[in-house]
């Protein structure tokens, strides 16, 4: 990355899913599938990109109902991530529930995704409940851990 060339974020594609996806499969064990992305899109859901010139970097996806925002998935390509670019488009997403009058944002982590947690923590989410059993793992299944930022 260099500093002439500006970070930006902006609305999702249909046309970013094929470069989504490859990420996506590089840094989920269970990967969504390109029609979760753009079924997302054509949802309405806050769908975003993060990018650098023509370097695609990372994705987000926020389902707003009329008082909450459900971060559905935040993901950035493995050779960008700690650098600060997560806790930036995670940012943006908390700013645009609030902009639209939302009193809560909630997100599902894997109980084992401690980087993830830990990076949500940081941000104010509170761990609020378990869903037993939630994720599918390499064996068996896996919990996930409810989390909450109060607005
Ligand atoms: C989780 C993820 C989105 C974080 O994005 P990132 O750009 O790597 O994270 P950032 O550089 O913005 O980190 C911000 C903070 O999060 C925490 N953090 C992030 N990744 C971490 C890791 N692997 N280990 C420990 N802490 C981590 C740290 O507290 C960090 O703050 P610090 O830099 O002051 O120590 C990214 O690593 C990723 O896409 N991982 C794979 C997919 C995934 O797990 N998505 C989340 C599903 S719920």
């Amino acid at each position: 990355m260099t500093a002439q060339q500006t970070i930006e974020i902006r609305p999702m594609l249909l046309a970013d899913v094929d470069r989504i996806i490859l990420i996506e499969r590089e840094i989920f064990l269970f990967p969504w599938s390109p029609g979760n992305f753009s079924d997302s899109i054509k949802a309405g859901y806050a769908c975003h990109v993060l990018q650098q010139a023509d370097t695609l970097m990372g994705y987000g996806i926020m389902m707003m109902s009329p008082e909450e925002g459900h971060i559905l998935t935040l993901g950035i390509a493995a050779s960008y991530q700690k650098k600060g670019l997560g806790k930036k488009l995670l940012q943006f997403l908390i700013q645009s529930a609030r902009e639209q009058n939302a009193k809560s944002v909630f997100l599902d982590v894997r109980e084992s995704n401690h980087g993830a947690a830990l990076l949500y923590k940081q941000m104010g989410f509170q761990h609020i409940a378990t869903r037993k059993g939630y994720y599918p793992a390499m064996c068996g299944r896996e919990d996930a851990l409810v989390m909450r930022l109060m607005l």
